[in-house]
């Protein structure tokens, strides 16, 4: 979409075959956000939000790395001495785009990890539906190592996606593990092989082509809200949220669905997506 490109200065957008691509793009910084990237990619998310070609939105990283979390310059040390409105707006504008938006975006979304995946970039990590990463990209809480305890929600998304056993652990040690290692404890979906992680990720993003958008918009914020509420109010919320993606949705994929195996037996809903 010629529209899009050029538009931002830290970010690469690109739409593809209804999955929009969004890259970190300061390779020479290891794609490090400073202020700049962070009011970019609230921008660019908002953007694609509204953007009906695209469905999934995909992040990924230009070069060898996906982001090497925080600008430790431009977001940290060349703040410190700002007045304290200013240092809570760079704060708020780093929490909108790296998980405020992203939390409940109404569009699936998928952590494209290609490579160093360090601090703050665990918020866009864990905020993202889908995770899938290189087997070789590096993670790690590096924070300790450098003097802080994480910053912004980072200790929030590691103890909502892995054990605390080995969260402590990288959060203690600031020791770094790999892509392998990522999905094994569960803060990745897979790791693949690099060469094989565009392919992968398209692969899986054509799944959630092949859903009902409002379906899963309703299916993944019902899901991360109810985390957070009792069962009887997640009872009432998921319900709500049911019945509203039923009201919402134009193609009346449920009925459809519904119809297709109980009259035509024409699919199995236990084996994949019914043909609309
Ligand atoms: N903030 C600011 N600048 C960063 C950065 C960060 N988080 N990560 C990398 N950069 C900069 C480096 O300062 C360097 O800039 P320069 O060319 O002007 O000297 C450039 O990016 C390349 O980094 P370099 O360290 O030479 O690359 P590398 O490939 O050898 O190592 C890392 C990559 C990611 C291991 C290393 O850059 C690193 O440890 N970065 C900090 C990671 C971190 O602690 N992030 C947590 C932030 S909350």
């Amino acid at each position: 979409m010629s529209s899009l490109e050029g538009r931002w200065k830290t970010l690469r957008v690109e739409i593809e075959e209804g999955i929009g691509w969004v890259a970190f793009h300061r390779p020479e910084k290891r794609n490090a956000m400073n202020p700049t990237m962070n009011v970019e990619l609230r921008d660019v998310l908002e953007v694609l939000e509204l953007e009906k070609t695209a469905k999934v939105v995909v992040l990924t990283g230009a070069g060898e790395s996906w982001s090497a979390g925080m600008d430790l310059k431009e977001y940290f040390r060349e703040v410190d001495q700002s007045p304290e409105i200013v240092i809570e707006k760079i704060r708020r504008d780093a929490s909108m785009a790296g998980w405020r938006l992203l939390r409940m975006y109404s569009k699936p979304t998928i952590a494209m990890v290609n490579g160093w995946c360090f601090g703050g970039a665990f918020c866009p990590l864990v905020a993202c539906d889908l995770a899938i990463a290189s087997e070789t990209a590096i993670f790690g809480l590096s924070e300790v190592n450098w003097g802080i305890p994480p910053g912004n929600v980072v200790s929030k998304a590691l103890a909502d996606t892995v054990g605390q056993r080995k969260a402590l652990e990288y959060i203690l040690t600031g020791d770094t593990f790999t892509g392998k290692q990522a999905a094994e404890m569960g803060l990745v979906n897979k790791a693949v092989p690099l060469e094989r992680l565009r392919d992968e990720t398209i692969a899986l993003a054509r799944k959630l082509l092949a859903k009902n958008s409002v379906v899963l918009r309703a299916a993944k914020q019902g899901f991360k809200r109810c985390r957070e509420l009792s069962w009887e109010q997640s009872e009432d919320y998921l319900y709500a949220k049911l019945d509203q993606s039923l009201l919402r949705d134009p193609e009346h994929s449920r009925d459809k669905g519904l119809s297709q195996f109980l009259d035509e037996k024409s699919f199995k809903p236990g084996l994949g997506s019914h043909g609309g």
